[in-house]
């Protein structure tokens, strides 16, 4: 059986994406692509079937991570059966993940939360500006290392 992991911000255009994207790659890079179901999604509708939003795009490229054919959807009931971790980028994302998350077997996680970043527990949201494309995409790394670890420790015991 493979181990499901969703990604879940507002727009599923920047900063899910992105995380879908790193953690593919690191989990290839690992030689453990076959073990992992690995996706993304939004907790709004507004971009669903949109590609990620360039320059999410042009800052997984220049990183050596191909996003740029990722379509934008939903989060929906059924995630909370199909996937075994769900991680929300922000608090926001998470108090609507704990909300359609009652009832399922599942408590979804924040992102950050196995990044060792300590105080900072929300991945700032890209889209309006404010912070920027390369840093959200430094914390988005740090997330799925840690994440990655904290998995990987969990499925040997
Ligand atoms: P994301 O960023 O949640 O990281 O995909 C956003 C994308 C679009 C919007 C908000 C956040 N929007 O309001 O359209």
């Amino acid at each position: 059986m493979k181990t499901g992991i969703l990604f879940v911000c507002l727009g599923n255009i920047c900063r899910s994406p992105q995380a879908e994207g790193v953690m593919r790659h690191l989990v290839e890079v690992k030689g453990l692509g076959d073990r992992f179901e690995i996706d993304s999604a939004g907790t709004g509708n507004w971009h669903v079937g949109n590609a990620p939003d360039q320059r999410a795009v042009e800052t997984a490229r220049n990183n050596g991570v191909d996003i740029s054919g990722l379509k934008a959807r939903q989060v929906r009931a059924e995630d909370f059966e199909k996937f075994d971790y769900v991680f929300a980028m922000d608090r926001d994302n998470l108090a609507d993940m704990e909300q359609m998350a009652s009832g399922a077997g599942l408590s979804p996680h924040l992102f950050l939360e196995f990044a060792g970043t300590n105080d900072l527990q929300d991945v700032p949201d890209p889209y309006f500006g404010g912070t920027g494309f390369a840093d959200v995409y430094r914390l988005i790394e740090a997330g799925c290392s840690g994440i990655l670890k904290h998995i990987q420790k969990e499925s040997k015991t």
